[in-house]
């Protein structure tokens, strides 16, 4: 698609483009420019991790962590080249997937799943990175055939145990996988991993390749790693995570919570 000469307005009809306000055109043009460099950096990071590790930067998938910001800043992120979002509230991606759906991005949900939430995600989400628990793949399987979609389920692993931070213990991975595997609306596509607080990353990384190993006689099409934000991407990208989940090495620090 040829770059616009302004940022387009993402929902078309509520402000046509002669009824932007110069102030409005220059606020979306300054941060555009943001958006720019700050992707061009972690790209960069991710070209120095890749080839650090040996790893072609084309097997990476940048998840640009969106939750919290406008859809607007996901309308300039498209024309960035950015291809993917991630987002953790469902009511909040349900919004933005809406206003965006011109933009034909891959959804990612990334935050903890509740079963009542199931529905909604089903009907946006790509790929489900926080699959942990059975009573939620159940929920997840009967949305995403009632939408008529396939939803690709990552395995979230607790790499230190805790359950307070979500995730499957690493005993728990397979019979979860199973469980995946058994729904007609989901795939298993690989694991999910959140770094321990307190522990060096490239520690805990390194147990995912391994554990991937054993998913993949019985799931093999279970070859993605998601791991790595933006304090820990080069960690996780020697340790052959697939996708990177970042938000603020890329939009800034995140407004608080309302
Ligand atoms: C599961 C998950 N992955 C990735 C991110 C992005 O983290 P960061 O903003 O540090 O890049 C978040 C942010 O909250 C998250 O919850």
């Amino acid at each position: 698609m040829p770059p616009l000469s302004r940022p387009e307005k993402i929902r078309p009809g509520e402000v046509r483009p002669e009824e932007v306000r110069p102030e409005e055109a220059d606020r979306d043009d300054a941060r555009l420019r943001q958006l720019r460099e700050s992707l061009a950096s972690v790209r960069e990071r991710i070209g120095r991790g890749c080839h650090a590790a040996g790893r072609d930067p084309a097997e990476v998938t940048l998840v640009v962590v969106t939750k919290t910001y406008p859809a607007s800043d996901i309308a300039l992120l498209a024309r960035l080249g950015v291809r993917d979002v991630g987002e953790n509230r469902d009511g909040e991606a349900a919004l933005k997937y809406d206003d965006c759906a011109a933009l034909g991005l891959r959804w990612h949900f990334i935050g903890r799943l509740q079963s009542n939430k199931t529905r909604g995600v089903a009907r946006y989400a790509d790929l489900v990175h926080s699959v942990d628990r059975p009573s939620v793949v159940t929920a997840l399987g009967r949305a995403a055939v009632r939408a008529g979609r396939t939803v690709g389920c990552l395995l979230q692993v607790s790499l230190d145990g805790d359950p307070a931070r979500g995730g499957v213990p690493v005993p728990g991975i397979e019979a979860l996988a199973e469980a995946v595997a058994l729904e007609p609306g989901l795939e298993v596509r690989g694991l999910m991993a959140v770094a321990p607080l307190g522990v060096d990353a490239r520690v805990a990384f390194a147990a995912l390749p391994r554990l991937r190993e054993t998913l993949l006689p019985a799931h093999p099409g279970a070859r993605a790693i998601s791991a790595g934000m933006s304090g820990d991407l080069e960690a996780a990208l020697a340790c052959g995570a697939t996708h990177l989940r970042v938000g603020t090495a890329i939009l800034g620090a995140r407004p608080p919570l309302r």
